[in-house]
């Protein structure tokens, strides 16, 4: 076996310390897959003071992350997070002389990641972020290499787990938005800013970068329509359920000829479907290709066994020698694609109306619905809400969204309307 990949890791966090304990625990085992030693001999933090739950002895601790890029390295791992600052000065420095370079750092990825792999090309090195979409799961992986026979279409999935987590609680545990939100906050499992998961930007992050991968086009992270789930309500939650749907916050890039519609909403999923069972922290992505059909990922999107296993994973296929472009195609040979408009969609969608409790209403709104010629699957009327509203709940058979656009809008200026109407598209 030739000698050791020396790597130098900045951010000794959960997933820094994840990373090194498994490099730790599987050392042997690691280095028979790998066929060379993986040695990490420096490491960076902010507060080198601070107690960890791994052993730092031994190894060099470098004051500066980006510091580690002139150290005797064969790979620096940044694990720090952010997407300007410290870890982007680190990854362009490292790249720029001369080292491969893992991330787990999706955001980092979704803003840079066309200059960095471009860098990465020019200096013969491989940019590998493996951790950065669904932690555990290897995602990229599988569309790089396991699917790469295929031309993709779709890339869907739950790849946000506080999201998940906090809309399998509310169901569970008949709590709201708010409630869930707290509770969920007190147990440690949001972000210093909950933004960046609640309003769908984490998980827009992941579309980016998947898309890209999947498409071979030039990550677009502003073409993603966010959305979040701070709109989402228990009572569309029972609702869909009864219908026989769950409410998920989905990530979704879809190609439709050489334009591509990317976006991260509440969606309906049909209980029948895998993504329906995905509950609690967990993520899950399918996929699909045009010779393998449908094929579906599931696993923890988070934490420092998962997220690490993926970290380490890189690490080991930089060892043996794997060299790919960071976007599976070179950056000259990405496509820009066209943003598709959501007005592009095309499906069925889940409309819930407050409308006057009063006789007649139900022939005005059906009215919009003949005059856009969409066809309706199921009409219900549910309970009168605490504001004397009647809800109503309409589910559509497979339409096109701007026809739909056009009868919410139309429902919504309606005398007997009372509230505005809540849309959700139903994902198939
Ligand atoms: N946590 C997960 O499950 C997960 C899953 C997938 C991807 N990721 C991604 O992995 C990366 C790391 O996440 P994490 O959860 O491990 O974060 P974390 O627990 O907050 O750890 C971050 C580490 O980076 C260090 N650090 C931060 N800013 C620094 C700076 N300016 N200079 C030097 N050191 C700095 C911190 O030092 P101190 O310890 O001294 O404060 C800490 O050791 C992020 O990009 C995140 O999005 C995380």
């Amino acid at each position: 076996m030739s000698g050791a990949l020396r790597i130098g890791i900045a951010g000794i966090g959960t997933v820094g310390a994840g990373a090194l304990a498994i490099l730790r625990d599987h050392a042997a085992m690691i280095e028979a897959r790998a066929g060379q030693r993986l040695e990490v001999v420096a490491v960076s933090m902010r507060d080198p003071n601070k107690p960890r739950s791994v052993d730092l002895s031994g190894l060099k601790l470098v004051p500066h992350p980006e510091a580690l890029a002139d150290e005797p390295l064969d790979v620096v791992v940044e694990l720090m997070g952010g997407h300007e600052g410290a870890a982007h000065q680190l990854v362009t420095r490292a790249l720029t002389r001369g080292k491969h370079v893992v991330s787990a750092n999706k955001a980092l990825i979704a803003h840079h990641g066309m200059a960095l792999a471009a860098l990465a090309e020019t200096h013969d090195r491989v940019l590998a972020f493996e951790a950065a979409v669904a932690g555990g799961i290897p995602i990229i992986a599988a569309i790089r290499s396991g699917l790469a026979a295929n031309r993709l279409t779709r890339v869907a999935g739950i790849l946000n787990g506080t999201c998940n987590y906090i809309l399998s609680k509310m169901l569970e545990a008949d709590a709201d938005f708010a409630e869930v939100l707290a509770e969920a906050g007190k147990l440690g499992y949001l972000e210093a800013d909950p933004a960046l998961d609640i309003d769908g930007i984490d998980a827009g992050h992941k579309v980016s970068i998947l898309a890209a991968l999947a498409f071979g086009t030039v990550p677009d992270f502003a073409g993603v329509k966010l959305g979040g789930i701070r709109e989402v309500t228990l009572r569309d939650m029972h609702y869909a359920r009864d219908f026989g749907y769950r409410i998920k916050l989905l990530g979704i890039a879809e190609r439709r000829d050489e334009a591509l519609l990317q976006r991260v909403e509440p969606c309906l999923v049909p209980v029948s479907s895998p993504l329906a069972s995905v509950d609690g922290a967990y993520n899950a992505v399918e996929v699909e290709g045009d010779a393998v059909g449908r094929v579906v990922f599931e696993g923890r999107g988070a934490g420092a066994g998962p997220t690490g296993s993926a970290v380490v994973a890189d690490l080991i296929a930089i060892a043996r020698g794997d060299r790919y472009p960071p976007f599976t195609l070179p950056t000259g040979q990405l496509a820009r694609a066209r943003a598709l408009d959501a007005a592009a969609r095309e499906g069925c969608y889940y409309l819930r109306l407050s409308l006057k409790d009063e006789p007649g209403v139900l022939a005005e709104f059906t009215r919009e619905f003949a005059a856009q010629h969409i066809s309706v699957k199921s009409i219900v009327q549910r309970e009168i809400a605490e504001d004397g509203s009647a809800q109503v709940v309409v589910v559509t058979h497979h339409t096109n969204e701007a026809a739909m656009q056009r009868v919410v809008k139309s429902i919504a200026a309606l005398p007997c309307t009372t509230r505005t109407p809540v849309l959700l598209r139903i994902h198939a």
